[in-house]
């Protein structure tokens, strides 16, 4: 709809609005008080046709911390979805009930026909395997505090590229700054989808090596960042058996890794890290989570237009 801002793709935010959510990111996570009625009488939708603790229930936390309320439903089965109704005429009804919605949806581009159907604003939290816009703000906010920038970093994403949503978009995201090196570490039948090779890492000019071998490019790094196979994604359950378990982190994988590494997990994790690295002062997947709220707090004012 016209005039109303969506988040679809993390690209169609600038560089320079990206700085404003993180620098909004952080003053709300230094004094949350100071904000704590900025949606008052506002109303968020979270519309979850797939799984979810964190995206939803931060979501719904972080419209909760601004004074807003919320609504929604968790599981298609609960929803008129059951019943055969279209992605449009849920989100044209639900537009009506709401001041913003945030989606997660199994189908790729799901979000993006809501969008274009809703008279508020629409947030892709997740679809298929393609995009995850607010895990990529809540990663860069963990970047920007870890590191104190987006330039000059070495990133190696670890685990299942092809089908992992959020490694989509943080590369997108990451191919923007200057001095940014992507290394690729899959099993073969997991590498990063040709599409986001080419049109994405190709088009910025962003230098990247493919690898399986986690260990060897493991000095490199500033930053790990590790994923779960998406097993919901799998044609069969004997490719996701044989692969599940390619990558599991230890602290003896660790051993010739930079000292000031940081290691970022969109979580859930099941296998991929030893429960033994989580105290590893390099291990930030639970500072991760923290960080999730507040920027999802910065986004809902900005697509609201609340100052
Ligand atoms: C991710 C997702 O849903 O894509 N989870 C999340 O939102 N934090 C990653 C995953 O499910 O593996």
């Amino acid at each position: 709809m016209e005039n109303v801002r969506s988040l679809i793709d993390i690209l169609e935010l600038s560089v320079e609005e990206i700085d404003s959510l993180v620098e909004l990111g952080t003053k709300i996570l230094d004094d949350p008080a100071a904000y704590a009625h900025k949606c008052d009488g506002k109303i968020l939708a979270t519309l979850f046709f797939e799984p979810s603790t964190r995206t939803r229930l931060s979501f719904e936390s972080a419209m909760l911390g601004l004074g807003g309320q919320v609504l929604g439903f968790s599981e298609a089965q609960s929803s008129s979805a059951a019943k055969g109704e279209s992605v449009a005429d849920t989100v044209r009804t639900v537009s009506c009930y709401a001041d913003i919605i945030a989606m997660r949806h199994p189908k790729e581009g799901a979000p993006l026909v809501a969008a274009m159907n809703s008279l508020v604003p629409v947030i892709n939290a997740g679809d298929g395997g393609h995009n995850h816009p607010t895990q990529t703000l809540t990663d860069l906010l963990t970047i920007h505090h870890e590191k104190g920038r987006f330039e000059d970093l070495t990133i190696g994403f670890c685990g299942d590229l092809k089908f992992g949503r959020t490694v989509h978009s943080l590369i997108s995201a990451m191919s923007r700054y200057k001095g940014v090196r992507v290394v690729l570490v899959s099993p073969e039948e997991l590498k990063l989808p040709s599409y986001v090779k080419q049109d994405v890492l190709g088009r910025a000019g962003i230098p990247y090596v493919q690898t399986t071998d986690l260990q060897a490019v493991m000095p490199e790094l500033d930053i790990l960042y590790m994923t779960r196979v998406q097993r919901e994604r799998f044609f069969n359950e004997e490719d996701y058996l044989r692969l599940k378990d390619s990558y599991i982190l230890t602290p003896e994988k660790l051993q010739n890794a930079r000292p000031d590494l940081s290691i970022l997990h969109p979580l859930p994790r099941v296998n991929e890290i030893s429960v033994a690295v989580d105290a590893d002062p390099r291990a930030a997947y639970f500072r991760q989570v923290r960080y999730g709220r507040f920027i999802r707090m910065a986004l809902i004012m900005m697509l609201l237009g609340i100052q």
